[in-house]
């Protein structure tokens, strides 16, 4: 569970057992806005050089995920289409800070449990998928987003007190919590 202050809804499972396609179209568009958050975090703090190092490495790692995932949707003759957005994150995103450096403690965190959250839901889908490439592919994955999840809680510890971390993180798991029982079971990677 790291962080996560509840399990998913258990319609989801079931919901995206049932439309395989939508979740990896999601999942595809999921793994290239990791990335492209890495790259972000890197470009806004320059001056930070363990930030840039980290998100060096995630930015490539999250890239390898979502060309994976793009191998099984080609190989599947599967219709690659647009984001059609993510509410989940966009709302858990509502809730940052606007000013530094209490901007950066939220963003950080907020982006640690969106990977504990997509650990969470890639466990449930190989736990729950009877196809074996995929669930073996969802397996690997879970434990990278899982080590990501560390990476940022990490790197909140480096630059801020934990006890001001600690607080942070469970008044934000506690908004994520209230979002995550309020999404309907759609067949995304967040519901
Ligand atoms: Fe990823
Ligand atoms: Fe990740």
């Amino acid at each position: 569970m790291l962080c996560l202050k509840c399990e998913t809804n258990p319609g989801w499972i079931q919901s995206a057992l049932n439309n395989l396609e939508s979740v990896l179209i999601d999942h595809a568009h999921c793994e290239k806005k990791a990335a492209a958050t890495g790259l972000s975090l890197l470009s806004t703090y320059p001056e930070k050089m363990e930030i840039n190092m980290k998100m060096a490495d995630l930015v490539e790692e999250e890239i390898d995920h979502y060309r994976s995932v793009l191998k099984f949707i080609e190989k599947r003759n599967i219709q690659f289409t647009r984001d059609t957005g993510d509410p989940y994150v966009k709302e858990l995103l509502t809730h940052l800070h606007n000013n530094e450096p209490e901007r950066l403690l939220d963003r950080l965190l907020t982006a640690g449990i969106i990977e504990a959250r997509s650990c969470e839901r890639l466990q449930l889908l190989a736990e729950n998928i009877s196809d074996p490439e995929l669930k073996s592919f969802y397996q690997a994955l879970s434990s990278s987003e899982a080590g990501h999840y560390v990476t940022f809680i990490k790197l909140a510890k480096l630059y801020f007190p934990e006890e001001k971390v600690n607080r942070r993180l469970d008044e934000l798991t506690n908004i994520e919590r209230e979002i995550v029982v309020s999404l309907p079971d759609h067949p995304t990677m967040h519901g």
